[in-house]
């Protein structure tokens, strides 16, 4: 009966198990299933930081060391201070090997602990000798005439881990050791994805970084204290960066009071302790201007070698200083090369401010002998917010890829733990996956604010950040915020949706790739965005586009149906559309002119979908390249906008060509953002006045074919605007169609988004309820000049120059996107309160 019980209960609690552990894994303390502490020399054990060391000469102790002739000797005069590990130490007369039991393959930190010091028999500070692991060689040559730690990390293929010490010399030469470290390191410490290769020319993916051998050169708390290996879950020591800083003035310390947010997915306590993400540097801004732009740069000493040495740099940020959200920009430089434009560490980590999350890069050493590493403010920073900060840095060196010859046998190892792996995280996805379903079905009963907002943030746990923590098969294979979908597709249904990319089906392309159209085998077509295979040049994008896409469901935003990261590819499937680009409707092509009422309503809807990106649940996404292409028809010709996932989330995809600080495209570009590179919501307004004159006007918004007065149609349109002479431009095809109050209140639209100064223009909600206004206006077929709107009957209307005190009672019902309105505050403090809903 008992028995019956227990096993009926078992499910329930590997369940829970798997939960927590893949769910929090921050929340478990990491616990090293191999964890070998040797104390060399000595016959006691010695427990330091709460880890007990076994002395190497009694009986346990002794079972590691498996060959060769080896003596204990102690330190007759150790100084005084000196920790108990370093007053013994083993020196090795032939070479000899200690062996240690692998329980579980894969990554393994090993650390070797020289404190040289003079025996009666040996000085240990001419000893010269070698050491390598399971073959590998990982010190050649090597003399410690100081103190020093050697720490390794590498992938442990094999049931054993020996580690031989050969002193060289002849039969007086000898090598030595005082402690010793082998233990199992977090799978995931170092990953295969996501790290940069930085060169001159370009950055690329640098891939399998989890099967080299490291060795670490450097490990910084930048802006912190020493942290030693009490403080550290991997009892790594951390050191501060002080005497690195090439400009101490440049640099001020940031402290965070509070524990930094940890994020499944984004970096974890094991990346980096605590108080590496609670310190940081930033720009010393107490005796420069607001506007004052410069680096803070750190130069690291490095083995300079002519053949190159290759490193890798890790570092660590977490958002300590920003009051808000998106309000730092930053680049960060490695040996003076862009490695990284634009980080917006609040899109990285999922809109969480101070949540810790790293990058990887590898860079190939110069003869300087100096690995320098700069952070400065970003093109697209706000005047006011001009900052940049770095929390810590790690340097550590390739040593080189595991030996080539017995490469292969390790690879068959990995591939086996690799398909292990997958098949737990598949079954744990499909579980959370039912889970979240579940969860998801019932914040759907009951949209309230606060439901909504609660499973948003459940949600958000699974959809981590960190692009290098985190496979994004992983992250997403769960649904985003809004929905219950398995957003990834299989690479085969890719290639059969796209008839094997044939090239007849090519739609488009762009920065990211060609553009596809495709029909899945459930018959819905779909576009198919192909960046280009094996260059995984724009992981971090495209990582950032689905998960930004994946929460983001909106009548009038192109959908994100899926993404396929399979074979080095990266795909993003979108909701075909019909009908095309909006421009494709206005010029150039065969399709019917468009009419008044259908122009406005593609409007109206494009607004809406702007609107829902500034202030809707997603919040806060800047589109930056509104444009008439950008807007795209399904088959009812309703409008919606796409494109922009890649909007504000960091550098563009090829950085190394395109200055990635303005943004946009000609014709449409606002002004302001240009000169003052301030990036705001206002910018979307400005090229969507631009649009606005495009639809009424039907001409490209740079026409180099037309005098030279004529050739930019922001500036042309508003001349005829201020003229009260509009209508002398408009697309003939619309005479006769359009009511003279419609086009008055359109115009005026248009000229406010236009305006110099984007505090001056309206917001895109002000925007949207203008243009319906406008619309209202074609509709009633009232053909009043525009003085008569002060009447009583349209009081509560907008009217010429109140733009900003609209009140909008009108709750709209046609998706269901609102559910507020009010009457006595500003349109702008409405919209944003606005509770926006799925849009379908
Ligand atoms: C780090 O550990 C030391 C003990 O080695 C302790 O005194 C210190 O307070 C710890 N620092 C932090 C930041 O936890
Ligand atoms: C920061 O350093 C990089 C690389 O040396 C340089 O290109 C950039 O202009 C510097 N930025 C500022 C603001 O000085």
């Amino acid at each position: 009966m008992e028995t019956g019980t227990a096993v009926g209960f078992s499910p329930l609690l590997l369940f829970f198990f798997v939960f927590f552990t893949v769910l929090f894994p921050f929340s478990i303390p990491f616990t090293p299933t191999d964890n070998y502490l040797v104390h060399c020399g000595s016959t006691t054990n010695a427990t330091v930081d709460n880890r007990v060391f076994v002395g190497d000469s009694s009986k346990p102790g002794s079972l590691f060391l498996s060959e060769g002739r080896s003596v204990p000797v102690a330190d007759a005069n150790p100084p005084r201070n000196s920790t108990v590990l370093y007053r013994t130490a083993r020196v090795f007369r032939t070479a000899s090997s200690y062996r240690f039991r692998v329980g579980k393959t894969g990554l393994h930190f090993v650390r070797l602990h020289f404190f040289p010091f003079v025996d009666r028999n040996f000085d240990l500070t001419v000893a010269t000798f070698s050491v390598s692991v399971n073959g590998f060689s990982l010190l050649r040559g090597f003399r410690a005439e100081v103190a020093v730690i050697k720490e390794f990390i590498l992938n442990v293929g094999e049931e054993m881990l020996e580690l031989r010490f050969v002193p060289a010399g002849g039969s007086s030469g000898f090598g030595f050791v005082n402690a010793l470290e082998v233990f199992s390191a977090p799978d995931d410490l170092i990953l295969d994805d996501g790290a940069r290769k930085i060169t001159a020319s370009s950055t690329q993916e640098f891939r399998n970084l989890s099967s080299q051998v490291f060795q670490t050169v450097h490990r910084i708390n930048v802006g912190g204290s020493k942290l030693t290996p009490f403080n550290d879950t991997l009892w790594r020591t951390w050191i501060p960066d002080d005497d690195f800083l090439v400009l101490k003035s440049a640099a001020k310390r940031a402290v965070a009071t509070d524990p930094p947010n940890y994020q499944s997915g984004g970096a974890t306590k094991e990346d980096a302790p605590d108080n590496v993400y609670m310190t940081a540097q930033e720009m010393n801004r107490d005796n420069v201007t607001a506007f004052a732009r410069f680096n803070i740069t750190w130069d690291f000493p490095v083995e300079s070698d002519p053949g190159g040495v290759r490193y890798l740099v890790r570092l660590h940020f977490c958002d300590i200083i920003s009051q808000a959200l998106n309000q730092l920009y930053f680049d960060v430089y490695i040996n003076e090369y862009s490695a990284y434009s634009n980080v917006d560490l609040s899109v990285l980590t999922y809109h969480v401010l101070a949540s810790p999350y790293y990058m990887d890069f590898v860079v190939d050493s110069d003869s300087s002998g100096i690995l320098r590493i700069s952070v400065g403010p970003s093109e697209i920073s706000n005047p006011g917010k001009v900052n940049a900060l770095l929390n810590g840095a790690e340097i550590i060196r390739i040593v080189s890829s595991v030996g080539e010859s017995d490469g292969s046998k390790k690879k068959n190892l990995w591939v086996i733990i690799g398909s292990l792996v997958g098949s737990i995280a598949a079954f744990v996805i499909i579980v959370v996956g039912i889970l979240l379903c579940m969860r998801c079905g019932k914040a759907r009963q009951k949209p309230s604010a606060a439901s909504e907002s609660t499973a948003y943030t459940q949600l958000r746990v699974l959809g981590g950040s960190s692009h290098s923590k985190l496979s994004i098969g992983r992250a997403l294979a769960s649904p985003g915020a809004n929905g219950c979908l398995n957003l990834r597709i299989p690479f085969v249904d890719v290639q059969s949706a796209t008839s094997n990319f044939d090239k007849n089906l090519i739609i488009g392309s762009g920065g990211f790739g060609m553009v596809y159209k495709g029909v899945l085998k459930d018959g819905t077509k779909v576009a198919v965005k192909r960046g280009v295979p094996g260059s995984r040049q724009g992981l971090p994008e495209f990582q950032t586009e689905i998960t930004v896409l994946s929460k983001i469901r909106h009548l009038h935003l192109v959908s994100l149906i899926g993404y396929c990261e399979e074979q080095s590819e990266m795909i993003l499937v979108y909701e075909y559309m019909e009908k095309g680009s909006l421009k494709h409707h206005l010029y150039g092509s065969r399709y019917p002119p468009l009419s008044w009422k259908q122009r406005l309503e593609i409007c109206i809807g494009a607004a809406r979908g702007l609107h829902y990106l500034h202030t809707g649940s997603a919040q806060g996404i800047i589109h930056r390249d509104i444009k008439s292409t950008n807007i795209l028809l399904d088959e009812n010709y309703v409008s919606k906008v796409a494109d922009f996932g890649l909007s504000r989330s960091g550098p563009c995809l090829d950085e190394t060509h395109v200055s990635t600080g303005v943004k946009g495209s000609f014709g449409y570009l606002d002004p302001e953002y240009f000169r003052r590179q301030q990036l705001t919501d206002k910018s979307d307004v400005y090229s969507f006045g631009v649009v606005l004159f495009e639809v009424l006007c039907a001409r490209p918004a740079v026409d180099p074919m037309l005098a030279r007065e004529q050739v930019n149609l922001a500036e042309c349109a508003m001349q005829w605007q201020k003229k009260g002479m509009l209508s002398e431009i408009i697309d003939p095809h619309l005479a006769g169609d359009i009511s003279a109050s419609s086009l008055k209140k359109y115009g005026d639209t248009a000229e406010k988004c236009l305006a110099e100064y984007g505090m001056d223009r309206p917001s895109m909600g002000d925007v949207l309820w203008n243009l319906e206004y406008a619309l209202q206006l074609h509709e009633d077929g009232r053909q009043r000049e525009p003085q008569e709107d002060s009447d009583a009957d349209v009081a509560d209307l907008p009217t010429k120059g109140t733009v900003r005190k609209v009140q909008p009672q009108k709750a709209e019902t046609s998706e269901g996107d609102y559910v507020a309105a009010s009457s006595d505050v500003s349109t702008t403090q409405v919209f944003s309160q606005l509770l926006t809903s799925e849009g379908r």
